[in-house]
């Protein structure tokens, strides 16, 4: 029997989800089309995107649906260069965010774009007085992730969104891992612009959506990454990924009643799995465990050892979980996120993630202490590191 603990990278299928992908396979139609298939296709599209929308507390048109949340995000961060404001533009974000914001950020860098990159706490927060200080007025733009995907810690959105707001400046927000995991509602946030991903809430992959207020800013546009067809009101060509669409609905419709229970669940396994970790293994560090954190993340550093190892000697185990750094895309970076915690290459080469979903049980969390205790007692047996 395997365990699977990466459920901030994606998470399986919900059955309901299932159910409605099977049932929604013959509405082939494409949804642009006018005969009655396609007039099908759309009606479809059309209850889905209001189920969603409903779900992140937004409106229909709100919505823009991509291919997956890293278009999004780059939609948003290189509409920056796609147009000319007449100075060099400045966008602050913060060197904490998924790399569809921080890889494309450092890219529009590169191409001129002035970049500030906020620090963050030991504990993964960032202050709003950084970001009071590094608002000037060549900044157009502001990414702040809500909750890390690696760490968990929610940042300070609402007071982020309230002084850009009182500033004049478009503030977007990566939302990715917010969904069905905390409680959460786009109306009570003060953001301009979000981005979310269907696969991270019991959904299929490839589809994403880029949650827009009706601007209040004349000299900011959205550009769209992808040129072509009237899809989405202009702003995103290509034929809409309609199962995926409907699938995510009946995600959102499932999860309305199923998130309280869900997050209760998830949190008292990942409480447990902390207590008893740190009861049994010596030399850790909780990694933004002193934050606001999502419920169902668990970030732990493992001194003198290296998270690559670890998570193979789990997963020989059948235990599945991951690790930030970058040593599987065959680069040996520690993890951008810890480094920005404890800019340390130690503590950010041992760090792991443990992030747990409705599907798992006592006894995923048993098993993956149990299999964690042995493999670090063994690594540390044979680091160089060790004292
Ligand atoms: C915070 C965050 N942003 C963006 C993404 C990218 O999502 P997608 O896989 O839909 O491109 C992820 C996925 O890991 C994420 O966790």
């Amino acid at each position: 029997m395997s365990h699977y603990l990466d459920n901030n990278a994606t998470t399986p299928l919900h059955p309901a989800v299932k159910e409605a992908i099977t049932q929604s396979l013959d509405y082939y139609g494409n949804p642009g089309s006018m005969h009655q298939q396609g007039r099908v296709a759309k009606q479809k599209l059309d209850d889905a995107r209001e189920e969603i929308a409903g779900f992140l507390g937004a409106t229909p048109e709100q919505l823009t649906f991509t291919s997956c949340a890293s278009e999004s995000n780059n939609t948003m961060l290189k509409s920056v260069s796609s147009q000319d404001f007449g100075f060099t533009p400045h966008i602050i974000t913060t060197g904490i965010e998924h790399p569809s914001v921080f890889n494309t950020a450092q890219y529009l860098q590169k191409r001129g774009i002035d970049v500030t990159f906020l620090p963050v706490t030991n504990d993964g927060i960032i202050e709003i007085a950084s970001l009071q200080k590094a608002l000037r007025k060549e900044t157009v733009l502001v990414s702040i992730m809500h909750a890390n995907n690696e760490i968990g810690t929610i940042q300070p959105i609402e007071e982020a969104g309230e002084l850009c707001s009182q500033r004049g400046v478009f503030f977007h927000s990566d939302m990715v891992q917010s969904p069905g995991k905390i409680p959460f509602s786009l109306n009570k946030m003060p953001v301009d612009a979000a981005s979310f991903s269907a696969h991270k809430m019991y959904a299929l992959k490839g589809i994403g959506a880029l949650y827009l207020k009706k601007s209040r800013f004349k000299n900011f546009s959205i550009i769209p990454l992808i040129h072509g067809g009237h899809q989405e009101a202009g702003l995103r060509a290509g034929t809409e990924n309609s199962l995926g669409i409907i699938a995510w609905a009946a995600a959102c419709r499932v999860m309305k009643d199923e998130i309280d229970t869900e997050i209760a669940h998830v949190k008292s396994l990942r409480d447990f799995f902390e207590t008893k970790v740190t009861e049994e293994i010596n030399d850790i560090v909780i990694n933004g465990g002193n934050a606001p954190r999502k419920p169902c993340t668990s970030n732990i550093s493992f001194k003198y050892i290296e998270g690559e190892s670890i998570l193979l000697r789990l997963d020989m185990n059948d235990i599945a979980v991951s690790t930030g750094s970058a040593c599987s895309t065959g680069s040996l970076d520690p993890s951008h996120v810890i480094m920005a915690l404890h800019d340390n290459p130690e503590t950010a080469h041992g760090s792991i993630r443990f992030s747990f979903g409705r599907e798992n049980s006592m006894e995923d969390v048993e098993r993956t202490i149990a299999a964690l205790k042995e493999t670090v007692t063994f690594l540390r047996g044979i680091s160089p590191l060790s004292p």
